[in-house]
């Protein structure tokens, strides 16, 4: 097994908010249950923001964190990435905001947009600057406040989405034995209007109007985005080993996108991957898009799930549409 990047994770950070909706919560405002929630997604609660937090305030957490297990402070960083579809403000990057909340060095720092395949080409991104001696470190974080583009009178999305941030300490690898494999990135953007948000773009300024006809809510055809989902993990799971030279029989644990249970189970089971090594955390979370990889990871090395030497793989889709994958050696 050859290391494609020598580019190892140092630590890991995940930082979500403490107040939580559950379905039935959701069932008192909107015609829904969670009966069918539970069955059509595997989501039983979300943590969603309160007044004063936003996509800043769980990057901000996540990323200390992620800095306190790799025992690094802020100076030591050379690049920030954020990957995130709800920025703190449209301008400037949420990254430079991060920045400056960490105490970081006048370092680049700029935002990803590739809703939830983020997290994923954000990591694949940093390691080329790595790898290509741009720099030593990197901060990578995906953060989302979805709750804040959320139609809470539309049904078929107000239930998926919640609230958090994901992050990761990269750096070159000082063994030589952990780092990373393969990776893939893909964008089909004729199907750009799959999951999109009509209005506060160019195209559609922000008026009045938008305001009022809700263009500035996220809009999705579930569906044709389900279908999609399936056949491009399915298959980028099988390609990304291949690139790698290994088997899915060889990776200790794969951390997808929380997009949906069914997804997840449909994609990785046709894939040839058993549950056990599937990590599943969208009952408690919902899908926070570009966070939900980081969060999982996160999750992953603080519960023992992986250990050094393992192989993991990482595995998302979103809007765009896009799609990422990428084979680790922790
Ligand atoms: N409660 C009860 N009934 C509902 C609900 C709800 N919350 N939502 C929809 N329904 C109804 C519909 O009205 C429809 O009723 P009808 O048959 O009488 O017309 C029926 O349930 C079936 O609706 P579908 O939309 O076909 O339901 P589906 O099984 O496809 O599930 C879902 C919908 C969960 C959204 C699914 O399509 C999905 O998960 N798609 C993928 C979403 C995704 O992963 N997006 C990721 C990207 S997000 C990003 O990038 C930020």
């Amino acid at each position: 097994m050859k290391l494609a990047w020598p580019v190892e994770i140092a630590g890991t950070g995940a930082s979500v908010p403490d107040k939580v909706l559950t379905n039935e919560d959701l069932a008192k405002r909107i015609d829904t249950s969670d009966e069918w929630i539970v069955q059509r997604t595997g989501i039983r609660e979300r943590r969603i923001a309160e007044p004063g937090q936003s996509t800043l305030t769980f990057c901000t957490a996540a990323s200390r964190q992620a800095l306190e297990r790799a025992g690094m402070t802020p100076e030591e960083i050379d690049l920030i990435i954020v990957a995130t579809i709800t920025p703190e403000h449209t301008l400037p990057a949420t990254a430079c905001e991060l920045q400056a909340a960490l105490g970081c060095r006048w370092v680049p720092a700029f935002d990803t947009l590739s809703a939830c395949s983020g997290y994923v080409w954000a990591m694949i991104t940093a390691a080329q600057y790595i790898n290509s001696g741009m720099a030593n470190t990197a901060l990578v974080v995906g953060g989302e406040t979805l709750t804040t583009i959320t139609d809470w009178d539309d049904r078929s999305t107000c239930i998926l989405f919640g609230d958090g941030a994901g992050a990761a300490i990269l750096r070159r690898s000082t063994d030589g034995q952990s780092g990373m494999l393969a990776a893939r990135m893909g964008a089909d953007g004729a199907r750009g209007l799959h999951i999109y948000i009509p209005a506060g773009g160019s195209k559609e300024p922000a008026c009045l109007r938008t305001v009022n006809e809700k263009l500035h809510y996220m809009r999705m055809q579930g569906r044709e985005v389900y279908k999609f989902a399936v056949s491009t993990m399915r298959s980028i799971l099988s390609e990304t080993a291949d690139d790698a030279g290994v088997s899915l029989d060889d990776v200790a644990l794969v951390v997808p996108h929380q997009s949906n249970a069914r997804i997840i189970e449909s994609a990785t089971q046709k894939a040839g991957v058993p549950p056990e090594r599937v990590l599943m955390n969208i009952d408690r979370y919902g899908n926070t898009s570009a966070a939900s990889v980081g969060i999982g990871l996160h999750e992953a090395y603080e519960e023992g799930r992986i250990k050094g030497g393992d192989l993991v793989m990482l595995v998302a889709f979103g809007a765009g549409l896009t799609w990422g994958s990428l084979l680790l050696r922790i």
